[in-house]
């Protein structure tokens, strides 16, 4: 029989390195079975002492999270990066779309390292810079692109923050959704928003927080001529949803939230804003990842919570609330197969080779893409305040 040697993810190799879905990781990894990775990982951050910053989203396996300098949702790691100028590496535990925000939120003489540029992001592959350009340039052509603020979820590319500093949008976190959208219908006389790319997000804060109703909404499908919309839908609209979505938080269903909630009386459904609109309306609260750690902190003992966000995070905050009743929001496993893909044989190749003096898996962004996502980035960090869900 032949074998095939194909990838275990469709990874961009040798057709598009810049793709989110990133590339194969080069280099001798240590193996996972090494019992002295925790002792060589100490060892390299030591050696290395203030040079470097290793920031790890809460999505990140234990194993990570405990070398983590800080931890954080996507608006607050952002926010860290930018605030360690000092910082020559900075080790992004995480996945690429925030390795590359972090690139432009730091300075030129800092370099951002992604463990695995493997560790990509279905949702923000869900949107490429052709297709929001053929988007575009089609609803300039059923003259509403004027009115038309671009706002872009942190969950993208580069090149799409870009494509909103150029034209007059914002970047947004799924903590400051709402005031990025309040922000954006400000900016123009019947303004309308573009919403990349997860419709879920752009959904749920519009009608559940700004009031919009769902026939305010539309859904741009990239995949169908004009988006599958006629001029008139997109004359009408409010909101033109991207159709992209995560493949994590798209899988829980209001039927289990039914189930649990029959199951073990009194339980508090908490969501995080890229669950499906249905899954958020059955919901008691609904927050980023940030809100989900505040929250589950502040609850009673003995109070019972089924959180729907990633497992890895659900995971964590059951071991660290052992006083309190933590259950996932599904039936089945669910990672995040591209957050997962930083593990700590990466991390210590990572560190190791910093310390050697060789920078591997640099993540660095072009400087005319970087000048325009910096526009958007920096629209959103200037945001005034935040919600009561920060
Ligand atoms: P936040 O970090 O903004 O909560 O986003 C969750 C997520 O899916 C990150 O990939
Ligand atoms: Fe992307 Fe969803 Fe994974 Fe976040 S959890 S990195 S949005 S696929």
């Amino acid at each position: 029989m032949t074998t095939v040697d194909l990838p275990l993810l469709p990874l961009g190799r040798g057709t598009d390195l810049n793709s989110e879905r990133g590339v194969e990781c080069p280099g001798d990894l240590p193996t996972a079975s090494d019992p002295d990775l925790v002792a060589r990982a100490r060892a390299a951050k030591e050696a290395l002492g203030d040079k470097v910053f290793v920031l790890g989203h809460h999505y990140q396996r234990d194993e990570v999270i405990a070398f983590a300098d800080v931890t954080g949702d996507s608006f607050k790691l952002a926010r860290d990066a930018a605030a360690r100028p000092d910082a020559e590496y900075i080790v992004f535990c995480g996945v690429h779309f925030m390795a590359e925000s972090a690139d432009i939120l730091t300075g030129p003489d800092q370099q951002v390292v992604l463990p695995d540029l493997a560790a990509g992001c279905s949702m923000a592959d869900m949107a490429r810079l052709t297709q929001v350009e053929m988007a575009w340039q089609a609803m300039a052509e059923a003259g509403v692109a004027q009115s038309v603020v671009p706002v872009t979820y942190m969950n993208s590319s580069a090149d799409i923050k870009a494509f909103c500093g150029r034209n007059g949008g914002v970047v947004c976190t799924s903590s400051n959704a709402e005031v990025a959208l309040t922000w954006a219908f400000e900016q123009k006389p019947d303004a309308k928003v573009l919403f990349l790319p997860d419709q879920h997000l752009g959904r749920n804060t519009a009608v559940l927080q700004m009031g919009l109703s769902l026939d305010d909404c539309v859904v741009w499908d990239p995949h169908r001529p004009n988006g599958g919309l006629t001029a008139d839908q997109l004359r009408a609209a409010k909101m033109i949803l991207w159709k992209g979505h995560c493949s994590v938080h798209g899988r829980f269903s209001p039927d289990v939230v039914d189930e649990l909630r029959a199951e073990v009386p009194g339980i508090n459904v908490l969501v995080h804003p890229e669950c499906q609109h249905e899954v958020v309306l059955k919901a008691d609260l609904v927050g980023s990842t940030e809100f989900i750690i505040k929250t589950i902190e502040a609850a009673p003992a003995g109070s019972a919570w089924a959180i729907g966000t990633e497992l890895n995070l659900v995971k964590r905050l059951a071991a660290d609330h052992p006083d309190k009743r933590i259950v996932f929001l599904d039936k089945t496993v669910c990672y995040c197969s591209t957050m997962n893909r930083i593990d700590l044989p990466h991390l210590v190749w990572a560190l190791e080779s910093l310390v050697a003096g060789t920078v591997v898996n640099r993540i660095e962004v072009d400087p005319e893409t970087e000048r325009w996502a910096l526009v958007a980035l920096e629209r959103m960090l200037a945001l005034p305040g935040k919600t009561a869900r920060d």
